[in-house]
């Protein structure tokens, strides 16, 4: 290859700066040279010139043995070099193919494949397992070229895969793609790349919520270079949103083992500006069948409750939980699964600005007031959450279990009315900022 198409492909003169007399020597002094041409210039393998240089770090892609049909790749040669690569990840973002990377087992077990090296063989700066084929930005360490770490990874992962899917055979196209990343900014925008493409793909609807992407594992993970990747961790997005962004980012969310089980997300209903958040632990099965909170028996009885202070659901009311999917079998949430779904609920409150907050239960109470307090020590005062007052009862599945405290639970309405009706009496007509 030529000074003028290394010029072209922006890898001049940093390509000239690779000299072979600063490359670590090879690790087996027996084979020299013969390996050369994999750590320095230029050959070519199939759709794109393959450029090596020592030291670099690269983006790659690999596929399926069945995700892109010979005839269709034959048929994207056909296009200028520089479409190529878009129509090719386009194709196989449309996810042709048996998709055998869905399985989560296979999913991850590529994933640990991948960490079990890092650091050791290879840097990986960002990493993205899609359904039929994996995105790479790789730097091979030490003596390993990016042909040994590849040949590692896709030989180890199929072994593994055709394993678990009980299956013989070609897992992965023997071919991959790859560039050599150019410059600082050239690493930010294919780290970018990587991580943005399970959102591209609509597969999520933000990178970190994406479970087998690097985003997810390590939201604000530094480059070598000492550049900040692009994305920003899942909780600062979240924190961002705006209320439609939120319910999106909801209904698409990953980022916990929930996700694998629930029908749909339940986010809550109400809108912002509504004075009164009640807020539970999580849906139960009429929940996740329907997308609404508080609709099976439990919900029958706050509906009661609340028309008991003559309010109604949606109507100056909102209601949310704590996770927004439900836990199997109605078990309680775990704290690993409160943590992944607090920032959704965090911005839902600072969003609704409610002028008081209900929690309903022990979990809601907990998880709100940050507090290990039991709840008939919690009830009975008033609280406060980031600013809100904030009144603790029971559970309404609890009560129906429990009918003597009834009572208490009635008594707890009553202050919360009461407070809500002090604030009111209290408020100025422009005491809510706009
Ligand atoms: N229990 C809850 O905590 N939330 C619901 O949405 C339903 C039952
Ligand atoms: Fe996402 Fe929350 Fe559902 Fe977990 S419970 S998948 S964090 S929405």
């Amino acid at each position: 290859m030529n000074e003028a198409s290394l010029k072209e492909l922006g890898l001049w003169p940093l390509w000239q700066l690779k000299d072979v007399a600063q490359a670590t020597p090879p690790a087996n002094p027996a084979q020299p040279d013969n390996r050369d041409h994999l750590r320095q210039g230029a050959h070519d393998r199939g759709y794109l010139p393959h450029l090596k240089a020592q030291g670099g770090a690269y983006f790659v892609t690999f596929r399926l043995a069945d995700s892109l049909p010979q005839q269709i790749l034959e048929a994207l040669r056909q296009l200028p070099p520089e479409a190529q690569t878009a129509r090719v990840d386009e194709y196989l973002d449309a996810a042709h193919g048996a998709c055998s990377l869905r399985d989560e087992r296979v999913a991850g077990a590529l994933r640990n494949i991948l960490s079990k090296y890092d650091g050791e063989r290879y840097r990986l700066h960002a990493w993205a397992i899609m359904p039929n084929h994996v995105h790479l930005v790789i730097e091979p360490l030490h003596d390993f070229t990016l042909s040994d770490v590849l040949q590692g990874i896709k030989s180890a992962s199929a072994h593994e895969a055709n394993r678990l899917l009980d299956r013989q055979g070609e897992f992965w196209q023997r071919e991959s793609y790859d560039h050599l990343v150019r410059d600082d900014d050239d690493m930010a925008r294919c780290c970018r790349y990587v991580q943005d493409n399970p959102v591209r793909a609509g597969l999520s609807a933000s990178a970190e919520a994406y479970r087998f992407g690097s985003a997810f594992e390590q939201p604000s993970r530094l480059l070598a270079g000492g550049v900040a990747c692009a994305t920003s961790t899942r909780s600062e997005e979240i924190s961002r949103m705006d209320w439609q962004a939120l319910q999106r980012s909801v209904a698409g969310c990953v980022a916990c083992q929930l996700a694998k089980t629930r029908t749909q997300t339940v986010f809550g209903v109400g809108a912002p500006g509504s004075d009164w958040l009640f807020v539970g632990e999580a849906p139960g099965a009429e929940e996740d069948a329907r997308g609404e909170p508080f609709v099976g028996q439990a919900g029958k009885l706050l509906d009661n409750m609340l028309s008991a202070i003559g309010l109604k659901r949606g109507r100056n009311v909102c209601i949310a939980n704590v996770v927004k999917c439900r836990p199997p079998g109605n078990r309680n949430p775990e704290t690993e699964e409160m943590e992944a779904c607090a920032p959704y609920l965090a911005r839902q409150i600072e969003l609704i600005r409610p002028k008081l907050i209900v929690a309903l239960g022990r979990v809601a109470a907990q998880r709100l007031l940050a507090s290990d307090d039991t709840i008939a020590r919690l009830r009975g005062g008033l609280h406060d959450y980031r600013g809100t007052p904030l009144i603790v009862t029971y559970h309404p599945a609890y009560l129906l279990r429990n009918l003597p405290d009834k009572a208490k639970a009635w008594q707890d309405l009553c202050l919360a009315l009461k407070t809500m009706q002090d604030m009111q009496s209290t408020e100025t007509p422009d005491h809510k900022e706009p």
